[in-house]
């Protein structure tokens, strides 16, 4: 690719940041040619003339090879980043939510047209993840990627626990530091990290699993007595997205978990983000840096525009190979989890229990669950429930989840 002509659609945090960085950026070869934005009312940093209302000005443009996509509304990127692609124009976009929902219909689009369509930006903000995964482990058996995928739920839950901030307060300090998502819920109840997770699935197990597919409980139901209870034990509490591979069976969920002061992730505090590699080569390799921010995240799509210009594109190497590997849910999990109403738990669900509190503050069991009942127990979801994993606590494959007799026979 010659000079890259950037379209940039929106321009909140991360296309400010972008627009920071490459203007004190003077090796590459990008200009920005023309950004579309919502506002009209909106006071902006830059010259009206480099704004447009309309996105067809963009994919219209004669000039502009490269659509920079970074909006908020995952419905409206999906149509932007496609018509793009079919204008072949090379795609760059943050956009998690889309990616995870689209994935492999994008990638195949993006393969029939032959145009690159890169998204670093899109997983855990400055850490380059998805061209490790993609290029540096190519020879690698990779069992477990896993980590802390999101900056404002970590935010969160270090300023709980750091200094004593109400959960209300820090999120609003997230929102205004531009970390949490327009709607905080999909920080909160863990569906943003999910989504980067599910992304990580295709580029290091070569799997295309849809979002609804993966498991995912928030931080919003974690109480004082379950941050007590991880204090006296000297646990931290982080919010862990966990990918797995045992055999040909891969395991993905998002969940709160007890963290030991020995690992690794318990050093990980604030926006900050670590994704942690197992491979069975290279064993374990740790990446932390910056996972949500303006400059941050649009330092990864920069990086993205620069690799443009070297012709670079995803190759989905993993899914190429056909590893054989399947999505599953036939594994156990160790949690601890604290309870209400009794009568508001399937105690029924769980394998074996390891211990059991009944008290004035506070009740909780920890043993192990089959990670199918997890997924179906609707009641994880009540209120006065909170499921945390345990320390250390990972799948371990099992058979399938045994029917129970009543099923059986109904
Ligand atoms: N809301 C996201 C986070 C932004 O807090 O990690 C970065 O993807």
């Amino acid at each position: 690719m010659g000079k890259i002509k950037l379209g940039i659609v929106g321009f909140g945090c991360v296309g400010q940041g972008l627009h920071t960085a490459l203007q004190q950026t003077k090796g590459i070869n990008a200009e920005i040619v023309k950004i579309c934005v919502k506002d009209r009312n909106k006071a902006r940093s830059l010259p009206q003339e480099i704004f447009t209302y309309n996105v067809e000005d963009l994919l219209d443009h004669p000039e502009i090879n490269t659509i920079v996509e970074l909006i908020d509304d995952a419905n409206a990127a999906l149509e932007i980043v496609k018509a793009a692609i079919l204008r072949g124009k090379a795609v760059v976009t943050a956009n998690k939510k889309m990616l995870a929902e689209h994935l492999e219909e994008l990638s195949d689009l993006a393969r029939k047209h032959q145009v690159p369509l890169l998204y670093e930006g899109a997983v855990c903000g400055s850490i380059p993840i998805i061209r490790n995964l993609e290029e540096y482990y190519d020879n690698d058996l990779i069992s477990s990627v896993h980590g802390i995928f999101n900056g404002s739920t970590n935010y969160i839950l270090t300023k709980i626990a750091e200094e004593g901030q109400s959960y209300e307060e820090a999120l609003a300090e997230a929102q205004a530091l531009g970390f949490a998502e327009t709607d905080p819920s999909l920080d909160v109840e863990g569906f943003d990290p999910k989504y980067k997770l599910t992304i990580l699935l295709a580029h290091t197990y070569g799997l295309f699993v849809r979002p609804e597919e993966v498991f995912n409980l928030g931080i919003s139901r974690l109480s004082t007595f379950d941050a007590q209870y991880a204090r006296e034990k000297g646990f931290k509490i982080k919010l862990v997205a966990r990918g797995k591979r045992v055999g040909e069976k891969v395991f993905a969920l998002v969940a709160p978990q007890f963290i030991e002061a020995a690992d690794p992730l318990a050093r990980i505090d604030r926006e900050f983000n670590a994704v942690v590699v197992e491979g069975a080569f290279s064993e374990r390799q740790v990446f932390v840096g910056k996972g949500a921010g303006s400059l941050p995240t649009g330092s990864a799509v920069l990086s993205d525009i620069s690799a443009l210009s070297y012709g670079y594109q995803y190759e989905y190497k993993r899914h190429q190979q056909h590893l054989g590997a399947e999505y599953s849910h036939e594994a156990v999990l160790d949690v601890y989890l604290r309870y209400e109403n009794p009568a508001l738990v399937n105690f029924d669900d769980f394998e074996s229990v390891t211990e059991s509190y009944v008290g004035d503050e506070g009740n909780y069991i920890t043993g192990s669950i089959h990670f199918d009942a997890l997924v179906q127990a609707k009641w994880i979801h009540e209120p006065g429930n909170s499921l945390i994993l345990n320390a250390g606590a990972d799948f371990v494959p099992a058979l399938p989840k045994k029917k129970k007799l009543a099923n059986q026979l109904a």
